[in-house]
């Protein structure tokens, strides 16, 4: 167990995904990819967020736990090692809750409202009525779910990054508040939690809520089979458990150059979005096969799609072979997402601990 003894240990990563069913690629290079990367350099909490499920899906519930099953499939599928970083469910640590209600005392309305997502998102899903508490209080959730961790750093792709800019924001009001020179200068008993047998000490160095670093993910262009960004809302998804003839089926379909109509037509890679697939899973002999065989029409995009086929389903083959595997051993992914929850809760009860004495709180 990574428990955070001195600060001297790892640093911390936290970062989560909202449950939304069955993993795609675009998921996948976009986080999970390089979660499996990180965690063998920092001590990392990965989640899957349902309380964020919430705000937008509060009215049908139904697929919800279904849900979380499967994104908790795919994590472990992904490469996500137990042995190496927290896997746990949101809900599952109520202590993400009593520091969003805690924050919720001293942030301004007016800086939840200006965060782009809150308005961009109420235009997009117009047939759902987000002018809910929950929803305006998307990104201070997202907040206490970085800051209850203490995280050094998060990472997330750029759609995230206003959501890290506010929480460094209230981190910053928070210690601007509840200061934490007495709790450093002259640590009373009550701060030396008792975690698991482990006693832990605040951090000399770093104010009660420091702010988080967004880890910009370096995440490549990925279009899905119609083009655009591959996205659950298009379907245009190709799935992390698609099996093979439904990945080559899927590839068959996908749109390419459109100046390229018939096989004799010369084509442009560099506009088709199946070569921007290319550029992610295929060898550079492959890519560079491709470029020749495109731009001179000696091959045809049929035969082109086969290639990009062959080096997704061979990325592919590892990750649903861990599925496979965990699909068959249900009780160890409970027993994962409860060790889980447990380490969750106790790092995240070191931080309440400081955050209610600091407060004032008896
Ligand atoms: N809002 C994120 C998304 O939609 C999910 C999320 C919730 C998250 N809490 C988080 C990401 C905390 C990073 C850190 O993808
Ligand atoms: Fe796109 Fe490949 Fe067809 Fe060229 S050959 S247009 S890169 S699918």
């Amino acid at each position: 167990m990574n428990e955070d003894t001195t600060p001297a240990t790892r640093q911390r990563v936290l970062s989560g995904m909202r449950p939304t069913g069955r993993l795609h690629l675009g998921n996948y290079m976009g986080a999970l990819y390089n979660w499996v990367q990180l965690q063998h350099k920092y001590e990392c909490y990965f989640f899957i967020a349902d309380y964020h499920a919430l705000t937008t899906d509060y009215a049908d519930t139904s697929e919800l736990k279904k849900n979380v099953r499967e994104v908790a499939l795919d994590f472990l599928a992904a490469g996500l090692d137990p042995k190496l970083c927290t896997i746990f469910v949101q809900s599952h640590v109520p202590a993400h809750f009593e520091l969003n209600d805690l924050l919720g005392m001293i942030t301004p309305l007016s800086w939840l409202e200006r965060v782009p997502s809150y308005k961009d998102q109420q235009e997009q899903l117009k047939e759902k009525d987000l002018a809910t508490f929950g929803f305006l209080g998307y990104p201070l959730l997202q907040s206490a779910d970085i800051l209850v961790y203490q995280a050094h750093f998060v990472p997330v792709g750029q759609d995230q990054a206003a959501h890290v800019e506010i929480t460094r924001e209230i981190a910053r009001r928070f210690n601007h508040f509840y200061s934490s020179k007495k709790i450093v200068h002259t640590p009373p008993p009550s701060l030396h939690g008792n975690v698991g047998g482990v006693i832990v000490v605040p951090d000399q160095d770093r104010p009660i809520l420091p702010e988080p670093k967004v880890l910009l993910t370096p995440s490549p262009k990925l279009p899905g089979t119609d083009g655009r960004k591959m996205s659950k809302s298009y379907g245009n998804t190709i799935l992390l458990s698609d099996p093979e003839p439904e990945v080559r089926a899927k590839l068959k379909t996908m749109v390419t150059d459109p100046a390229r109509i018939r096989r004799t037509d010369p084509g442009n890679p560099e506009v088709c979005p199946v070569f921007d697939l290319h550029k992610v899973f295929s060898t550079a002999e492959t890519q560079a096969e491709v470029r020749a065989g495109c731009t001179s029409a000696g091959i045809g995009c049929i035969q082109c799609k086969g290639w990009l086929a062959d080096a997704v389903v061979k990325e592919l083959a590892p990750i649903q072979e861990r599925r496979r595997y965990f699909e068959t051993h249900e009780n160890e992914v409970t027993a994962i997402l409860e060790d889980g929850a447990a380490r969750a809760n106790a790092r995240a009860a070191v931080t309440m601990q400081q955050v209610r004495f600091a407060v004032g709180l008896a």
